[in-house]
């Protein structure tokens, strides 16, 4: 097992300086990690000591099912959340390292290494999203699954390698969709109750078919890998919704842990990434 309360008070550090658009000042060095969300794009920093030290969130339509769907705007957006960090930071940053979903190759990874050099940033790694996750999360042997807004991502982990992996289209969004369905809503308000702690009770029922879709998912998944996975990890967005764990682990009977804050767990791995790729020299794409 992992030691969750450190992640989770890691990953809340930059959680705040977000919400509180500030940062940790003052540094040697900064080291930012660029993540190209479907719903979510965000900039995380750490310092030279892997330090949490600021980030910046914002939600766009740029990225679909694991794909650059509009380049010029995902450099704007991303050059406005550089601009932003740097800002709370009193500090420029330099390098940054970006991730791409399992099963993307060749050009679209390319794409997301250009999103970031476009907005300014010099791009010294890319590598895949769960990878990065496990940077922050530190998972020996069992799954991380990252349940984002577009798609679902599996890593299988064994010894602290990551062994298998894949991506499916089912997320988040999919949650909203039931949800504007079923009250016959538009997307947005949807997208809005969905995140509401307080109502997530009552639409519990609702999303329930789209949680078991994914812990199937899940199953089918690890059992492709070929390793017995003993243990989950949630992270991504969507874990956030209240009792989604219940459900994985009631489906899969394996015990599932879930981290706080984990939309910015990727992201803070990312920046993670990026300062191991300068200080040990790990440059280039994994
Ligand atoms: N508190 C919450 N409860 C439920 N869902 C949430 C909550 N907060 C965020 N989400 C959902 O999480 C998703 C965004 O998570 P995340 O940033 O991990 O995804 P992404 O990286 O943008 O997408 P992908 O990885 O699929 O490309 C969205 O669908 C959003 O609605
Ligand atoms: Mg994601």
């Amino acid at each position: 097992m992992i030691d969750i309360d450190r992640v989770n008070q890691y990953v809340g550090q930059i959680a705040g300086y977000i919400e509180g658009n500030t940062a940790l000042r003052g540094a040697k060095q900064y080291f930012a990690g660029v993540d190209l969300g479907t719903t979510y794009m965000v900039v995380a920093v750490v310092d030279e000591e892997g330090r949490p030290a600021g980030g910046a969130l914002r939600c766009a339509e740029v990225v679909r099912d694991g794909l650059v769907v509009d380049y010029v705007g995902a450099v704007k957006i991303v050059r406005e959340l550089k601009k932003e960090v740097e800002e709370a930071l009193g500090s420029e940053l330099e390098v940054a390292a970006v991730a791409y979903p399992p099963g993307c190759e060749g050009r679209n990874v390319d794409a997301f290494r250009y999103v970031a050099e476009g907005a300014g940033f010099e791009c010294v790694r890319s590598l895949e999203e769960p990878v990065a996750a496990n940077l922050v999360l530190q998972v020996k042997d069992g799954a991380i699954v990252d349940i984002g807004g577009g798609t679902t991502g599996i890593a299988v982990l064994k010894d602290g390698e990551v062994v298998y992996t894949a991506d499916e289209p089912t997320g988040g969004t999919h949650f909203s969709l039931v949800i504007a369905g079923a009250y016959k809503i538009p997307f947005y308000e949807a997208e809005e109750r969905k995140k509401d702690p307080s109502l997530q009770m009552e639409l519990f029922p609702v999303v329930k078919p789209v949680m078991e879709k994914i812990s199937i998912i899940i199953e089918r998944e690890s059992r492709r890998s070929g390793y017995s996975v003993k243990e989950i990890y949630l992270c991504g967005g969507t874990s956030a919704f209240k009792g989604i764990e219940k459900i994985i682990a009631g489906r899969t009977g394996l015990p599932v842990v879930k981290a706080a804050y984990p939309w910015l767990v990727t992201p803070v791995g990312i920046a993670l990434a990026c300062r191991e790729a300068i200080l040990n020299g790990h440059e280039g794409t994994d």
